[in-house]
């Protein structure tokens, strides 16, 4: 099967390398297609670029003259990948804002692959808050990050900003293509997400505020690690991470049923918060108010999905990671739970109310395992879930 990139080439002197990177991606046995935009042209001729990747060149986006061109839409889906090198401060800002206002950006828009931009512009440009939150948006999207690499840059400055080398972007682009190369390439992870909703009548229901935030970025750090990712989610306003399965389930129960149907898998990380309770009764039409007593709601014990995973005899995933949430004693209470559910380890959060982590996009943990504890620096939830991919891969790497 043929390996095929979109190319975005936006504007900045880095456009100068496009040239070399196609070169160095047809030797390795990947066509690439080009769109390169108004500031791109610059710097970078469409002719140099037709002729190196043996494809028509795309600027315009109303420029469809004959049979051979194709539309935005199409273009945008007729690669495996989309890799946006260089992409400067400015086309970040429109990916992360959902602008389309050239061709480059419509079909950003409009593509249902996965995206890979290579950042290249001046240090302060780079280190604007605006452009790291920029850059946040898109990873939290699932939006591939490769660079920049720090140095000398065109400008006369030195620091973050210049346009990763060639090579770089292409290994990056080959660990896409075989995610084999990377640190849980091979591996198979099932993540829990969000809360679960639990049905009282036809529209009534149990639920609790979590926002799926903290899971999500999970499953898309292992999936970006390589691993074969499924992500079990209860129903939350975050979209489906990029390259992860997503089963949608409602329930604790349904949460279950999915989980073991995922199995068997190498990690597990329950990052739900699975209802403790259900109703004993669902009525099967809407309850209705007669007279003027309440009816008691009684409740039934929902099963524990950590605690069946961590026993799971045959299939039990050789690392099971669960979250204690607590508003007080959170390291006591989370060792105790750390034991009582049978996991490896234990990420305990703060979710008083005054720690701002429900629904917020900052968190403060510790792991808890067998050695010990571990407090880590209050940082982004994405930056949790790097750090915990990263640290699953290691532990993996040391079981083997
Ligand atoms: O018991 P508690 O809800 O505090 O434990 C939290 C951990 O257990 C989380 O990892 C959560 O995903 C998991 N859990 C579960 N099934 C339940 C309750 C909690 O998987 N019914």
């Amino acid at each position: 099967m043929e390996k095929r990139v979109l190319l975005i080439v936006s504007g900045g002197i880095a456009a100068v390398k496009s040239p070399q990177l196609i070169r160095g991606l047809k030797d390795k046995g990947i066509a690439s297609r080009c769109i390169l935009t108004r500031g791109g042209a610059r710097f970078v001729t469409p002719l140099a670029l037709a002729a190196l990747s043996g494809q028509k060149v795309y600027e315009d986006l109303f420029s469809l003259n004959d049979d051979n061109e194709m539309g935005h839409i199409e273009l945008s889906r007729s690669a495996d990948l989309i890799v946006v090198a260089p992409a400067t401060a400015h086309i970040l800002a429109r990916m992360a804002t959902g602008l389309a206002d050239d061709l480059a950006s419509t079909a950003l828009l409009a593509t249902d692959k996965p995206v890979m931009v290579v950042p290249a512009m001046n240090v302060r440009m780079w280190q604007h808050p605006a452009t790291q939150l920029n850059i946040e948006t898109l990873r939290a999207r699932g939006v591939i990050v490769v660079g920049p690499e720090q140095g000398e840059m065109a400008c006369g400055e030195f620091g973050f900003g210049r346009l990763s080398e060639p090579e770089d972007i292409i290994r990056a682009i080959e660990d896409f293509y075989s995610p084999a190369s990377l640190p849980l390439g091979g591996k198979r992870a099932l993540v829990t997400s969000g809360p679960t909703l639990e049905a009282i009548d036809p529209v009534r229901y149990i639920a609790n505020r979590s926002s799926g935030k903290q899971g999500h970025a999970i499953a898309a750090a292992l999936a970006e690690l390589g691993a074969e990712t499924t992500l079990v989610s209860g129903p939350v306003n975050e979209p489906d991470p990029v390259g992860v399965a997503v089963i949608h389930v409602q329930s604790a129960r349904d949460m279950l049923k999915a989980c073991e149907n995922v199995l068997p898998t190498d990690i597990a990380v329950c990052a739900a918060a699975v209802s403790d309770w259900r109703s004993a009764e669902q009525a099967p039409s809407k309850m209705k108010k007669n007279g003027s007593a309440p009816p008691a709601l009684e409740l039934a014990l929902n099963p524990d999905i950590l605690a069946t995973l961590s026993a799971a005899s045959n299939k039990r995933p050789t690392l099971v990671i669960g979250f204690a949430a607590e508003t007080n004693d959170l390291i006591a209470h989370a060792s105790k739970k750390r034991s009582a559910k049978g996991c490896d380890w234990i990420i305990a959060n703060d979710v008083s109310p005054a720690s701002g982590t429900f629904g917020g996009d900052d968190n403060t943990v510790h792991l808890i395992s067998a050695d010990g504890v571990e407090d880590w620096p209050k940082m982004s939830k994405l930056a949790v879930a790097r750090k915990l991919a990263e640290r699953i891969a290691h532990s993996l790497d040391q079981q083997q």
